[in-house]
């Protein structure tokens, strides 16, 4: 099977344009259902598969995202690159609205850690995460994004919240006090399965607001997300089309081999490729 690159659609983002051959693809997994049928073709000759995860028309909550079976479904299709697009609120006066940031550490703050690995049930594994974002694609979405025009911002701690509430102003002056640059909702749980799935993993985050720290602006409403997060869709799609074709066929970065360091009764997860 050729090594496919996956692409996960955030808020705004429920399709891509351009792709060649495009086949929609309902897939069923071992932890339930996908956010919606995967959409997949070739673009600039590579094999991409697209999915909204939070489904399209945004029918599903960051909390009530079947994340594994996401990841799966990806996987499953021989995707062994994922680029994360994400919406995320800025926790650093120079990070404005409609800037892009490329998160390489997080901050997890969420509750339902047990819904966040494929392993338990009679699998034992623990996964390196310290470098949990992917550099050599990190490096190509940066290349990606400053030539199609974006402003870029280079690394930082995306700090993961659960929602679906925004934070509080306590809350969002703790996070910039810890030194964190983003917040969002959705991405670190990506990035534990990608890992999980030996599939190399960046995030494109593309800033809305500035939470509600920043007193002299209006507090994050979801109107506001909304009218920026609309205009950086189409950057988005930009940066996307750049990135695709600078990606290698073969799958042997260090993220592809992920498992080796881990226990071994996991590495008959995934088919060998
Ligand atoms: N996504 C976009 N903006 C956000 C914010 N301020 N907090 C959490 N998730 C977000």
């Amino acid at each position: 099977m050729e090594a496919a690159i996956g692409i996960i659609g955030g808020s705004g983002l429920y399709e891509l344009d351009g792709f060649e051959k495009a086949e929609e693809r309902v897939i069923t997994t071992p932890f339930g259902e996908p956010s919606d049928a995967l959409v997949g073709g070739t673009f600039a000759g590579r094999q991409v598969w697209f999915l909204p995860r939070h489904g399209r028309g945004h029918r599903i909550l960051p909390h009530e995202i079947n994340h594994r079976a996401n990841l799966w479904a990806l996987r499953s299709l021989g995707v062994r690159w994922v680029i994360c697009v994400t919406a995320v609120g800025s926790l650093k006066e120079q990070y404005h609205p409609r800037d892009v940031v490329l998160p390489d550490q997080y901050f997890d703050r969420t509750s339902r850690r047990e819904h966040h690995t494929f392993f338990g049930r009679g699998i034992a594994a623990h996964i390196a995460f310290a470098e949990p974002v992917s550099c050599g694609l990190r490096g190509i979405l940066r290349e990606s994004a400053t030539e199609t025009g974006c402003r870029v911002h280079d690394r930082g701690t995306y700090v993961n919240m659960d929602g679906p509430a925004f934070s509080t102003r306590a809350e969002s002056e703790v996070n910039r006090k810890l030194g964190f640059d983003v917040i969002g909702m959705t991405n670190l749980p990506e990035a534990k399965l990608a890992r999980e799935a030996e599939i190399a993993l960046a995030t494109l985050a593309m800033v809305t607001d500035y939470d509600c720290w920043k007193t002299d602006e209006e507090a994050v409403t979801a109107e506001s997300v909304i009218a920026h997060l609309h205009a950086n869709v189409a950057a988005a799609k930009r940066v996307l089309a750049a990135a695709i074709p600078r990606i290698p066929q073969m799958a042997d970065w260090p993220e592809h081999s992920a498992l080796e360091g881990a226990i071994m009764t996991a590495r008959h997860l995934w088919p060998q490729q």
